[in-house]
């Protein structure tokens, strides 16, 4: 069975590891939306590498990894990471593929980021300045380029003219120095050669590799909440981060998926703006960061963290058909006398259970606690469920309670083998 792994909070709940771990599993991990503001970090034997675009199964010899259709790929910015990776010893060739269908971020994407954003003023969004959100744009409004586009090399031909049609919108919306259209198809046409021998029909290569009996994983970038449709719109990103993103993103049907599995950490962080109901901007908004080291592997930008919401997590379990839960960054809240678990909001005197639709109602909302104790011992490198403390099995059964589902996985450390692979739900992975 093929297995799904998606962010079931904000973003950076540590999937990276999570897939990482769960690679030796399967023969192909698929990226099905995003593109390089995620930033998936893995830790192997103490090195340290962020993955931004290329899934994270590459750090295993003989895995193959697939960017879907769904993904928004800045060639430039792959390379950069093919390069650094192959810096650290981990050879990708011949184990990337990338979808012909998949849209191409330029650089006057990059800067229509920035300037939407100058524009919002009090109301921007955040966003990581990568172009993502304007390379979806035209996506949507039909005037994007496709990295099989880039094939097309004649001097008036659909990729010559798409590029200068885009280039003067961008030169009208963007008043300083004119873009060159000839020089980013120059460009353009530079990253062919190499781009070239990834470029596939992924859509028909999963399905023969399914057909063929061989396991996918399909990894999701960013977080349900930063869904553009289902997430807290529109402080979200641009693509579908939830499970239905999975299909449409590699040219699946919804039945390819298998099980999802949601990756939660055990308290809360965000990056960029919007509401976060259970932030603690104080004492233990510090102590979770700094224990956390909760700064953005993309941008580096400091993440607001609080404690674990439940009314959240349960929304990720419902729009997304989560089957399991991966818990991460347990060892995070050692030491703390008393922990706080959100499993209500109260909006206007009213108690929601469920994360409200609207975004101002929801940025207006308080959270409910319940307090759970803390533990003294620590459960960093813990492998097994039972020799965590009593407290921490405790917090645990209650995320499982709230969710409606176990927590197959708990990890207890950055390392590989930092975690806790329950067996009663090996059947989910
Ligand atoms: P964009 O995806 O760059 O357009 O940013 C939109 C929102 O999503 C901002 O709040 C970003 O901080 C957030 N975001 C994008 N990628 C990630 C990620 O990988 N982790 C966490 N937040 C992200």
């Amino acid at each position: 069975m093929n297995v799904c792994v998606l962010g079931a909070q904000w973003g950076d709940e540590g999937k990276g590891k999570i897939v990482d771990l769960l690679t030796p599993r399967f023969s192909i991990v698929a990226r099905y939306q995003g593109g390089h503001n995620a930033g998936h970090t893995v830790y192997v034997r103490g090195r340290k590498f962020v993955l931004h675009l290329i899934p994270s199964g590459i750090l295993h010899p003989g895995i193959i990894c697939v960017i879907g259709n769904g993904v928004v790929v800045d060639p430039l910015a792959l390379f950069a990471e093919l390069d650094e990776i192959a810096g650290m010893g981990v050879d990708a060739t011949g184990r990337l593929l990338v979808s012909d269908k998949a849209h191409v971020i330029l650089p006057y994407h990059r800067e229509l980021d920035v300037l939407a954003e100058a524009r919002r003023g009090e109301r921007k969004i955040g966003t990581t300045s990568r172009g993502i959100g304007p390379a979806y744009e035209d996506k949507i409004g039909r005037r994007g380029i496709r990295v099989g586009d880039l094939a097309d090399a004649s001097i008036d031909g659909p990729l010559a003219s798409a590029v200068r049609e885009n280039v003067a919108a961008r030169n009208r919306l963007v008043g300083n120095v004119d873009m060159s259209a000839d020089q980013v198809l120059a460009d353009v046409r530079r990253v062919w050669p190499r781009l070239h021998p990834l470029v596939t029909d992924v859509s028909l290569y999963l399905h023969r590799a399914i057909a063929a009996g061989q396991r996918v994983m399909f990894e999701g970038a960013q977080g349900t909440l930063l869904d553009i449709d289902h997430g807290t719109y529109p402080f979200v990103t641009s693509s579908n981060a939830t499970a239905g993103g999975a299909a449409t993103g590699l040219g699946l049907g919804p039945r390819a998926i298998g099980t999802v599995i949601g990756v939660a950490k055990a308290y809360t962080t965000r990056v960029g703006e919007g509401p976060l109901p259970t932030e603690q901007t104080g004492e233990i908004g510090e102590r979770l960061r700094e224990t956390g080291q909760e700064y953005g592997a993309s941008t580096g930008r400091p993440r607001r963290c609080g404690w674990y919401d439940a009314v959240a997590v349960r929304y990720a379990v419902r729009v997304n058909g989560l089957d399991a839960l991966a818990i991460t960054k347990l060892d995070v809240l050692d030491g703390l006398e008393t922990l706080e678990v959100c499993t209500a909001y109260r909006c206007n005197g009213t108690i929601l259970t469920e994360m409200p639709g609207d975004t101002a109602q929801l940025t207006g909302c308080e959270p409910v606690y319940e307090t759970l104790p803390g533990w003294k011992t620590p459960t960093r490198g813990i492998t097994e469920f039972e020799k965590l403390p009593a407290e921490a099995q405790a917090y645990v059964r209650r995320i499982e309670e709230t969710s409606g589902i176990p927590a197959a996985i708990i990890s207890t450390g950055s390392e590989r083998d930092h975690t806790i692979l329950r067996k009663e739900f090996e059947k989910f992975v």
